[in-house]
């Protein structure tokens, strides 16, 4: 069975692939705003220590759980421990992947949208924040474009995971993510050497610890969770494809790098631009769609960077979906003996069906805009699944890795390839430390309904 699963070509392959994977919006759509929310330098000490501590173990700790199986995410489960309620974990990743492709897929269309937008200049002439405002109202509770969209985006995943893995995936993520590089350092450049740019690193690097509520500490740890694209298998399933001479623990060590590094960019880009503009960094949700659009007409060749932007979002969206989707996929053609191909475009369907209640929850339909207490549909897909689950994913790894699967299984994997420096300090952070610590902020984050 493993003989037509594919493999990456390359470790330098896969690591773009699991980077690719790893950087999305959550890096430049979900980052800035979450620091503009919580007041800047703290909020990011705060999230570099959770990357640390707990993002790269439990990577490591999924990373192996893949390899050594060969499986993705419910079939490592059930090849260590056939007889028990394990798969179910893995059960619970696959459905979290369905869940998360459902909503991101729709905020991922609109970055198509906008690059469209952006091609025809709409950005360029004197654009003021209430056309602005109504751009993007427009866009979000029109019913028939929002369910377009996020189709596009899907059926664009789509194509890319129906190719396999080094064919189809890595292949993509060889193309698109030097792209992503080359733009994103463009628009830095561009940001820091704006007017008022310094007003933008002074808000990112004042380390203000009074702001750092106990929802600040709820949201950096489900960011750094959800940047990492941990806790529900993605990272077991693209783990499965490596061969045995990889070094996990640089890998990982990369991977983490490069996430954090360009969230941090990302900030680097948004905030002076923000500044410059005089606009608030704490905008929300909306702050890279309505805030962003207003910015560029007040800079030279502004027109170009809108759709330099609009791309880069949308090519981070798809690294991102395209490992959503492969968890997916992948448990079928594992456990069901189904061909890629029919695993692909069958999951994608499914996965429609559930997007259309998030797309219409922007105005669409006011049932679904309305609902769960004006959280909108949306809005509750990202707190059930893009919190919640992952959380729980993410405990419940570390728990099946720590006390059942064991730390020596996990470390002689590792070893197969590279050694893990301070292996007994990596025990401690899967045994107690990272479960601990999720539990916790999970269990505060459902007391008080902090969660997002
Ligand atoms: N890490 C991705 C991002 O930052 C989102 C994601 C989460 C992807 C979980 C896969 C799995 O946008």
């Amino acid at each position: 069975m493993s003989v037509n699963r594919g493999k990456w070509s390359s470790d330098f392959g896969f690591i773009l692939a699991a980077a690719g994977s790893a950087i999305g919006l959550g890096n430049i759509w979900r980052f800035p705003y979450t620091v503009g929310e919580y007041g800047g330098g703290a909020f990011i000490l705060l999230y570099l220590a959770f990357v640390a501590l707990i993002g790269v173990p439990v990577l490591l700790a999924e990373l192996s759980l893949g390899r050594s199986t060969e499986r993705s995410a419910v079939g490592a489960f059930k090849k260590l421990m056939p007889d028990s309620w394990w798969p179910a974990v893995g059960g619970l990743g696959v459905l979290c992947g369905f869940g998360i492709l459902s909503f991101y897929s729709v905020i991922a269309g609109w970055t198509l949208s906008y690059f469209y937008m952006a091609l025809n200049g709409r950005f360029a002439d004197g654009l003021s924040s209430e056309q602005s405002t109504q751009i993007f109202t427009e866009l979000t509770a029109s019913p028939i474009s929002e369910v377009l969209l996020s189709a596009a985006f899907l059926t664009l995943t789509a194509l890319v995971v129906r190719g396999g893995i080094s064919g189809g995936i890595e292949r993509a993520a060889r193309i698109l993510m030097p792209i992503f590089l080359v733009v994103l350092l463009l628009l830095v450049g561009r940001s820091v050497t704006l007017d008022g740019a310094s007003e933008g690193f002074a808000f990112l690097f004042a380390f203000d610890f009074s702001k750092l509520s106990a929802a600040a500490v709820v949201s950096a740890l489900g960011q750094a969770l959800f940047s990492m694209s941990l806790g529900m298998g993605a990272m077991i399933t693209y783990g499965s494809y490596l061969k045995r001479s990889e070094n996990l623990p640089k890998a990982a060590v990369i991977v983490a790098f490069f996430d954090t590094g360009l969230a941090l960019i990302a900030g680097l880009m948004i905030f002076p631009a923000l500044f410059h503009a005089g606009a608030s960094p704490a905008a929300g949700p909306s702050l890279i769609f309505i805030v962003m659009a207003t910015i560029f007409n007040t800079m030279p060749l502004g027109s170009l960077f809108a759709i330099a932007f609009y791309g880069l979002l949308a090519i981070a969206a798809l690294t991102s979906t395209i490992s959503l989707l492969e968890v997916i996929v992948a448990y079928f053609v594992d456990e069901r003996q189904w061909s890629r191909e029919r695993a692909t475009w069958v999951v994608t369907a499914g996965c429609f069906a559930l997007s259309v209640p998030s797309a219409l929850s922007f105005g669409g339909s006011s049932f679904f805009t309305n609902m769960f207490g004006g959280t909108g549909f949306l809005g509750m897909a990202n707190i059930v699944f893009g919190n919640y689950f992952l959380s729980i994913g993410a405990v419940l790894i570390c728990v099946f890795v720590g006390w059942k699967w064991g730390i020596g299984n996990a470390v002689a994997e590792m070893d197969s390839g590279g050694k893990l420096p301070a292996q007994a300090f990596w025990g401690i952070l899967v045994r107690y430390v990272c479960p601990v610590a999720v539990a916790i902020v999970l269990v505060y984050a459902a007391v008080t309904g902090n969660y997002l």
